[in-house]
């Protein structure tokens, strides 16, 4: 099983535990639709795409583990990296990036390190494309429009 499924496996354990079918389900379609907009926004950036991945499915771990979404990002990195410490395959450095990423990943309004850049803008990519019928939430539509600049899909 390689990195990725691995995580995943960690993730989608915690995840099956969301006692509300509701909450359980938006939790998956979130984690992997996250996941997903930031293999592709890793892939246009040429930056590391499993990493990317990994961080994405970890990014909102705190909110699902606990039901509670105050402070998810400053709190959910340090499970993260509890999580992926445990797991004994990943490199300190490695274990800092994904860290650095969750922890910022709040900071919409913020352009902080490349890396942590993929993981923002892949989950305004999941909230607007999870139905693009809905409006855009007024802090996200910066980050979409440069988005549409940037895959030229204006
Ligand atoms: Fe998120």
């Amino acid at each position: 099983m390689n990195r990725i499924e691995q995580v995943r496996e960690v993730v989608d354990s915690i995840l099956g535990d969301i006692i509300n079918e509701e909450e359980r389900r938006y939790a998956y379609i979130h984690l992997y639709g996250v996941a997903q907009a930031a293999a592709l926004i890793a892939k246009k950036r040429n930056e590391n795409l499993e990493l990317s991945i990994i961080a994405a499915m970890l990014h909102d771990i705190y909110s699902y583990k606990n039901m509670d979404a105050a402070n998810h990002a400053h709190k959910g990195a340090v499970i993260a990296k509890e999580i992926l410490t445990e797991l004994k395959i990943f490199s300190g450095e490695e274990i800092a990036l994904i860290y650095s990423a969750i922890y910022n990943h709040s900071d919409k309004d913020m352009i902080g390190e490349t890396f942590d850049e993929i993981l923002k803008d892949a989950d305004v990519m999941q909230h607007v494309f999870y139905n693009p019928l809905f409006e855009i939430k007024a802090h996200e539509l910066g980050r979409f429009h440069n988005l549409k600049n940037e895959f030229g899909i204006i």
